[in-house]
């Protein structure tokens, strides 16, 4: 396998950012993304000091605007004309129910969840194209699968985002590109701080990193086109 070059969104912390530490340990050059610039900068330390061969680079910018994703698509074709592994991650998470949640709710989350994953691939698809080992992740959730309560919104933009996925899972076959939906159940990250849980009753972010890598390492021949992760006690 060469070295793959990743651009991973949503970076700076969570899912994205375990993710981002497993490829980097396993060669993989690294594009952090996110808002906050002072997590870019110090993810970018870390990762340069514990792993010097890898290469990584940085960008901020707003997904929830085509300006924001414009904005990413020119700060990794400055460093990078190939793409090997996107991985759509960046996301955010509103609770409420569709009849009482703020006005602008439903907006606000198809343009982070689903606009910013379907823009960002349509402008990299050039540079995916390139790629001999092209695989294009979307983090999905349980939520893109079943209704639960105070799942609002979000759940609505997150059927949408796997809808997107099987859609350009049919397009990408015959090109050889892989396309691949991730579907965590609850997940230790920002979204739960301050949630009274055991510890041990949320997955950890590196259960996910874990699956993306094992989807990652399989030959041309074959492709993971979901995976399904759930709290071993089920859902909350
Ligand atoms: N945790 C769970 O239980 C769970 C379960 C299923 C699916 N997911 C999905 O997994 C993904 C990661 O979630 P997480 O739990 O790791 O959340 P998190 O810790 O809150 O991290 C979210 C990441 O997305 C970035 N982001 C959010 N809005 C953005 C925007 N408008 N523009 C650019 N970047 C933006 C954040 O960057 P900045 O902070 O720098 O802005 C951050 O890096 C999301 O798509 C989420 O829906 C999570």
């Amino acid at each position: 396998m060469f070295t793959m070059k990743v651009l991973i969104t949503g970076s700076t912390k969570g899912i994205g950012w375990a993710i981002a530490e497993k490829l980097a340990e396993n060669g993989c050059h690294i594009f952090l993304h996110g808002r906050n610039a002072d997590d870019l900068k110090k993810n970018k330390a870390t990762l340069e000091k514990k792993h010097p061969n890898c290469d990584v680079f940085t960008a901020a910018s707003d997904l929830s605007t085509k300006d924001g994703v414009k904005q990413l698509v020119a700060a990794v074709q400055k460093h990078w004309s190939v793409l090997d592994v996107l991985i759509n991650n960046a996301g955010v998470f509103l609770p409420g129910n569709i009849t009482e949640e703020a006005d602008g709710t439903l907006e606000s989350q198809i343009n982070t969840n689903l606009y910013s994953a379907y823009h960002l691939t349509r402008m990299m698809m050039s540079s995916i194209h390139k790629s001999k080992q092209a695989h294009i992740f979307n983090m999905c959730s349980i939520a893109s699968k079943i209704a639960y309560p105070n799942g609002g919104s979000y759940s609505i933009s997150k059927f949408a985002l796997l809808g997107f996925n099987k859609v350009l899972r049919e397009e990408l076959k015959p090109k050889g590109i892989k396309v691949t939906a991730i579907l965590p159940g609850a997940t230790w990250s920002n979204s739960w701080a301050g949630v009274d849980l055991p510890h041990e009753r949320l997955m950890e972010a590196n259960d996910i990193a874990i699956a993306v890598w094992s989807a990652i390492q399989m030959s041309p021949a074959a492709v993971v086109e979901e995976i399904v992760l759930r709290p071993q006690l089920g859902d909350l």
